[in-house]
């Protein structure tokens, strides 16, 4: 089938890698001139393991194609992928659809013969509906069909999410559309994912629905973590007890950091600014956002304890920053937090992380990036471990830095507590 994808950011890029390596006609569309001159080269914007390898496998044998007219790629496709950016609004928690909005206009004036347009971008529940009036302003409805396809990549995880999807989500009101979407999706469907078929304002609330739910998940047992450390219980047999409940289920069960990332964080507000709009208070979400601002002050203040209260000329490592593991990703990662707070109290932090340094630290007084994980822990009194790499899964630290003894924060309960104190470290983690 013939696809074009609007948007080469996360969602764009990666889907239509994918969908091109399944052996369809993609081309992506970004009015970025320079990062698809970029991408023609085999250069790739985001931090994505094994993305490069395929963009360069299907541009090669011609099935992936990168382009700055949307014009004539609309034209050339019978399935056309919206995927540009909805972030929060400057003002307020709703999403900002102007991008959504601007890209129907444009696809309002090339559709030539039958097209389904389809948004994969996460979009509030009714913006298929707008996104159809705006085509309709320009095109008779039988030229055209509006579908939604959330998606349900994990960054980091985003080609195997692709591959082997847990559910396929269609929401459209016709039937030629969704007999369409499930043929070009047929080969997934063959190696066993669930195609669900449902109208297109419950798709577009699927994808927000499950996000708010998951973000709710990690919430409650970052909580009960708190409750665990008060009472000397570790929250890992608390989450292996829940997990094994089929109704509960194990995963997104690990306690750690305030959850962060170019998703949950906007995707949480966007809902319960959707439910406000529809006088529907969507009070649960609300208090998962709240909490999970508050994650970061509950961490800090532990931090402080572990120092005990001279965080003065203290000097702390981080080990990694990004919001998780397997992304260069830092939005809304909670070392944006607590990093700046703990410089401002006058502690000298370094921080390594294995996608390098980050711009966002630059103009921080004290805080500075050590290209190797042994540079950074010399001389330092307190080893925060960030994010869950696993490079930093098996350190020996008594061999890293010899002589000096370190106190361990270890935010995402990497280390056996027993194992690390049987080396002489101060170990402390999360919830046990
Ligand atoms: C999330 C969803 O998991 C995807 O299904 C969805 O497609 C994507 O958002 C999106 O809407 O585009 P992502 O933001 O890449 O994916 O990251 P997650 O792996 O879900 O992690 C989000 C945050 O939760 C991270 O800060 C992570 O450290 C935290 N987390 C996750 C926990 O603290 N505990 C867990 O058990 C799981």
């Amino acid at each position: 089938m013939k696809l074009c994808m609007i948007g080469t950011g996360y969602v764009g890029l990666v889907s239509g890698v994918c969908f091109s390596d399944l052996g369809n006609d993609v081309i992506c569309v970004d009015k970025d001139i320079n990062k698809i001159n970029l991408l023609k080269k085999g250069k790739i914007p985001i931090y994505e393991p094994g993305l490069s390898e395929l963009v360069i496998k299907n541009y090669k044998n011609k099935k992936l194609k990168f382009s700055s007219d949307l014009k004539t790629s609309v034209k050339n496709s019978d399935i056309i992928f919206i995927c540009v950016g909805t972030p929060t609004k400057k003002s307020g928690s709703s999403a900002d659809l102007s991008q959504i909005y601007n890209v129907a206009k444009k696809i309002s004036l090339s559709i030539n013969k039958f097209k389904i347009i389809i948004t994969k971008s996460t979009v509030p529940v009714t913006t298929g509906d707008q996104i159809e009036k705006i085509l309709s302003k320009k095109n008779s409805k039988n030229k055209f069909a509006v579908v939604s396809n959330p998606e349900f990549l994990r960054e980091g995880e985003a080609i195997r999410d692709f591959t082997y999807p847990d559910r396929i989500v269609i929401g459209s009101n016709d039937k030629k559309s969704n007999r369409i979407m499930k043929n070009l999706y047929s080969p997934l469907i063959s190696k066993g994912a669930q195609y669900i078929h449902s109208s297109r304002r419950a798709a577009e609330l699927i994808k927000y629905a499950s996000n708010a739910f998951l973000a709710t998940k990690i919430t409650f047992i970052n909580e009960i973590a708190n409750l665990c450390e008060k009472t000397g219980i570790n929250v890992e047999d608390i989450s292996i007890g829940m997990g094994l409940d089929k109704r509960i289920g194990s995963r997104f069960l690990r306690a750690g950091p305030a959850y962060g990332g170019s998703c949950f964080p906007k995707d949480t507000r966007a809902i319960t600014s959707t439910g406000d709009e529809f006088k529907t208070n969507l009070s649960v979400i609300k208090s998962v956002i709240k909490s999970n601002q508050n994650r970061s002050n509950i961490l800090l203040k532990r931090v402080h304890e572990i120092l005990k209260n001279k965080v003065k000329n203290k000097k702390i490592t981080f080990l990694g920053v990004t919001f998780k593991a397997n992304t260069d990703d830092m939005r809304d990662s909670s070392s944006l937090i607590m990093i700046p707070s703990l410089a401002k109290k006058g502690a000298l932090i370094k921080y390594f992380d294995p996608t390098g340094y980050k711009k966002d630290f630059e103009k921080i007084k004290n805080v500075s990036y050590e290209n190797t994980i042994k540079k950074s822990l010399d001389g330092s009194d307190l080893v925060i471990i960030h994010t869950e790499w696993n490079d930093f899964k098996s350190l020996n630290f008594k061999k890293l830095v010899k002589g000096k003894k370190f106190i361990i924060y270890d935010m995402r309960n990497i280390y056996s507590p027993t194992k690390i104190k049987g080396q002489g470290f101060k170990y402390f983690s999360i919830g046990r």
